[in-house]
């Protein structure tokens, strides 16, 4: 008998066909916690779970007694409660690597559109608005030759390094739980505490992954430290940063702009400050968005989640413990 899969929010639909080949699938879209009387019951017969944005908690695996994998469709498993799932021996996944350049593009479209402020100029062009010649109120500040900080010095992180010093020849610092010689030798980046980091930094870009040790890193005080002319990009989770004081932060012009990609509630609110301030450039969590990068991200979850089933180990097993002790 096949086993039983569900799928949420996100898979594309060349890698469902897929799925189906080998297991029975039933998807769901729209599911972020256990809210759906259909979802709950699917979860009793369920032996794995692929998919995106899915709170996994005790709660949500105390109604999935068969489970033994879940495959997340990102990098990011800030979602994922692996305690929980370790000391019920379910695996945990994610789809690193194939979204790095991907990722890297984005964040470097934000830090460029924020800083020549190409969303607020689109706009007055289209509102007709562009009649005389330009005056000093329409200038952007420059991003070649600029210092640009980059916190998490992951892959997604080297791969805006390497835009930041071999295209756009900037001074690159990071800061990082550990030194990366490689990174410091291929991109000449040099390794910074976090608040000398914030006060040399044109350009401050946060990647780190969302953790309790990451949770709310940036806030009144480190905001504080940055240049009154710094320019901050989030290319993390919006729990990363203390939302409240990037608004103030702004509000009081201790620093110049932001660029988001990620907001504490996704989507974000429509009474977010945040939304309606022109020196803040936004996007919906789409840093991964490529058709062809989804489509990596939704095969590679795939061979993690059917290896899994297979009693195989998965590519990209997060909980290894589990492993060990199968
Ligand atoms: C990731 O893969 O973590 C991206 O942020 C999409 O969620």
């Amino acid at each position: 008998m096949k086993k039983k899969v569900i799928a949420v929010n996100r898979l594309e639909q060349e890698v469902l066909e897929m799925l189906e080949d080998e297991v029975d699938v039933t998807f769901f879209s729209g599911i972020h916690s256990i809210e759906n009387d259909k979802f709950v019951k699917t979860l009793h017969d369920a032996d794995g779970i692929i998919g995106l944005a899915l709170q996994v908690n005790d709660k949500l695996l105390d109604l999935a007694p068969n489970v033994k994998i879940f495959s997340n469709v990102s990098v990011g498993y800030n979602n994922l409660d692996i305690d929980a799932l370790t000391k019920r021996n379910i695996m945990a996944t994610n789809t690193p690597g194939v979204l790095n350049e991907t990722v890297a593009d984005t964040i470097f479209g934000l830090l460029i559109a924020t800083a020549r402020r190409i969303p607020e100029l689109d706009h007055y062009v289209k509102a007709r608005k562009w009649k005389n010649d330009l005056t000093s109120d329409y200038y952007g500040t420059d991003v070649h030759h600029k210092t640009i900080g980059i916190i998490g010095m992951g892959r997604i992180g080297e791969a805006i390094a390497n835009r930041a010093h071999h295209g756009f020849h900037m001074n690159v610092l990071y800061h990082n739980r550990n030194r990366k010689p490689e990174a410091e030798a291929t991109f000449n980046a040099t390794y910074k505490e976090l608040d000398a980091l914030l006060r040399e930094s044109d350009f401050i870009v946060l990647m780190t992954p969302l953790s309790p040790e990451t949770e709310g890193m940036i806030g009144a005080r480190e905001f504080s430290l940055m240049k009154e002319t710094a320019i901050f990009i989030n290319g993390s989770r919006g729990q990363t940063i203390v939302e409240k004081d990037l608004i103030a932060a702004l509000r009081n012009k201790q620093i110049a702009a932001a660029g988001l990609d990620v907001f504490e509630k996704e989507p974000v609110e429509d009474d977010n400050p945040l939304l309606d301030m022109p020196n803040v450039v936004t996007l919906p969590h789409i840093g991964s968005s490529t058709y062809a990068t989804e489509l990596a991200m939704s095969k590679l979850a795939c061979d993690n989640l059917l290896a899994g089933l297979r009693g195989e180990k998965p590519p990209h097993l997060i909980n290894e413990a589990v492993w060990k002790d199968s």
